[in-house]
């Protein structure tokens, strides 16, 4: 059958660029860049979210997707280790389970990158809105006098206007990415500093302030609800956001010195760091000035990001109703400043998540066309600059625009949607490894992979229906388009057929 034609894995290393890069990276270094690529929205600004939909209860939901984000990232790296070639998910799928799923899992990742890209503008943005609204620039001005109006803080489809803020970080993202800026070692480091600064001052304040009071009722939104998108499950599958980004430590398998000791180390260093710091957060912030959910007119938690949210919102203090809460638990407990210092912590560091992400979306499409499954006119590479401008264009626009008018926490979701389909192909994709070609060398092994590798698909499959309807129909209708454009252009164009002559 045509449709499932695999790449062998032999070719693909073969056609995948003759990298030979120096083992260098050590555990310390590869933990930094898990948690450079991890910290960023997700605990920023969806703990918002979160506490909107599960109450005190979201600390749960942090371990929740801590869990499946773990299970995952194992399988992620037999394979990352197996094939350290540009593409990721998208191009272990090729090799393993054939070109249709490839191109559904390629399509889906479209979703994690450029969706998850947009979701980390709009969460600048808050902040950025944030600390224009109450800083005073060292008394040079009265605080708000910087402030945009209302409806250019917040998108349309979140009750507000244009969110230009995150229309414009988008394109300055886009602007770097053609001119060829890309993730240096040292420039993470720093940001990585920043990030578990701001976070540990956060801490080292709410942890203090949190009161048992606070927490009750901890389980406001219940455990989820048929539909997905509430309660702790519903929570969960958003706040999975915070964890995105282990891939990075998993694709860095080539570059790493003893990969089978220092890629677990690595993952499992940044994973638990960053739910230690997420749970203290989490807890700080519920502890200290409460998180309990907005209610409807029937009692049940409004969904976070609509109008009605938007409405019930006006005017008030509370976690669940801030584009910026880390920044607003701090001034709510009396510490304005430092309420700015976290903004400003997260106005640096952010824009590098968008970088990773919006790179990672353009080199999925760049391996994508050379496969012959989109025009070769995407790949083309800035005659100065040799970067893919013209695919980094494309998806400047794509994350500028969405920015401006999508809710973060949706945006979150969607591309979620799209991370969990691409996990959950991949732990399928080393168990039919595992059996269809057991002496091929793997550098690294996912332990227990028969317990290891079923636990993450039903993780990812619990998660995915937990995501809000909204994503999920999204996600679908994205597939479906997926499908038609693969059925019209990809399955005659790609490599494989052209060369096979099917
Ligand atoms: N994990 C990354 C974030 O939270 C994507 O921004």
């Amino acid at each position: 059958m045509v449709f499932w034609r695999v790449k062998p894995l032999d070719k693909i290393l073969e056609t995948a660029e003759k990298k030979s890069l120096k083992r260098q990276l050590g555990p310390i270094q590869l933990t930094l860049l898990g948690i450079g690529a991890v910290i960023g929205t997700g605990i920023f600004v969806l703990t918002a979210e979160a506490a909107q939909k599960a109450g005190p209860a979201m600390m749960v939901a942090f371990v929740i997707a801590a869990v499946v984000c773990g299970l995952a990232a194992f399988a992620y790296a037999e394979l990352a280790a197996m094939l350290p070639v540009s593409g990721s998910a998208y191009t272990y799928t090729y090799g393993v389970m054939g070109e249709l799923v490839a191109w559904v899992v390629g399509w889906a990742l479209v979703l994690e990158y450029a969706i998850g890209a947009t979701a980390v503008c709009v969460g600048w943005s808050g902040y950025m809105n944030g600390l224009l609204m109450h800083t005073d620039v060292f008394g040079l001005v009265q605080p708000g006098a910087l402030a945009l109006p209302e409806f250019l803080r917040t998108g349309y489809f979140s009750g507000g206007g244009f969110n230009l803020l995150a229309f414009l970080v988008g394109i300055l993202v886009t602007w770097l990415l053609v001119i060829g800026t890309s993730k240096s070692a040292r420039v993470n480091a720093v940001l990585v500093a920043i990030k578990i600064i701001a976070l540990t001052v956060f801490v080292a304040l709410a942890v203090p302030a949190a009161r048992s009071g606070n927490l009750e009722p901890f389980l406001p939104g219940g455990w989820g609800s048929p539909l997905g998108g509430a309660g702790v499950l519903g929570a969960a599958a958003s706040i999975f956001f915070a964890y995105v980004g282990f891939d990075a430590v998993s694709t860095a398998a080539e570059e790493t010195k003893n990969p089978n000791r220092n890629i677990p180390i690595g993952l499992i260093a940044s994973l638990v760091i960053c739910t230690v710091f997420y749970l203290l957060v989490g807890y700080g912030a519920a502890g200290s000035i409460g998180a309990q959910p907005m209610l409807g007119a029937n009692g049940v938690p409004l969904d976070p990001g609509t109008p009605q949210m938007a409405a019930a919102c006006q005017a008030s203090q509370a976690l669940v109703c801030s584009n910026e809460p880390l920044a607003h638990v701090m001034r709510m407990l009396g510490y304005p400043n430092i309420g700015n210092w976290i903004g400003v912590a997260a106005i640096i560091a952010l824009p590098s998540v968008i970088l990773m992400m919006m790179f990672g979306q353009t080199r999925i499409f760049f391996t994508m066309s050379r496969d012959g499954l989109l025009p070769e006119k995407l790949s083309n590479v800035h005659p100065r600059f040799f970067t893919p401008h013209v695919i980094t264009y494309l998806t400047g626009a794509v994350v500028s625009v969405c920015g401006a008018l999508f809710p973060v926490g949706k945006l979150a979701d969607t591309s979620n949607a799209g991370t969990l389909l691409a996990f959950a192909m991949v732990a399928i994709g080393v168990m039919i490894l595992r059996k269809q070609q057991p002496d091929r060398p793997r550098p690294f092994r996912a332990p227990l992979v028969w317990i290891v590798c079923p636990l993450a698909v039903a993780g990812c499959v619990l998660l995915f229906v937990n995501l809000s309807v909204i994503a999920k129909v999204v996600f679908l209708v994205w597939a479906a388009i997926g499908l038609v454009i693969y059925r019209l252009y990809g399955y005659r164009r790609s490599q494989l057929a052209t060369e096979s002559g099917t």
